[in-house]
């Protein structure tokens, strides 16, 4: 079975070690180090908040013409 999963934050969450470093880890999903953040949110910056946009695995960004309800959780 296949799944799509939308992720709609453009930042990583820093979480801090008990030891105080930072670790940052992917929220927009597009790291290539996932679960780490390696900077690829960058990618995300442009995107419009109305829209649903997919990335290939070069990051290249286009908007999707499925229209999908979704429901943050
Ligand atoms: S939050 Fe995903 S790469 Fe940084």
């Amino acid at each position: 079975m296949a799944r799509i999963i939308i992720h709609t934050k453009k930042a990583p969450k820093v979480e801090v070690t008990e030891k105080g470093d930072s670790v940052y880890i992917c929220m927009c999903g597009l790291s290539q180090t996932y679960p780490l953040c390696d900077g690829s949110h960058s990618s995300t910056r442009s995107e419009d908040d109305n829209e649903l946009y997919v990335y290939d695995d070069a990051h290249n960004q286009s908007i999707s013409t499925q229209k999908v309800n979704t429901k943050k959780i």
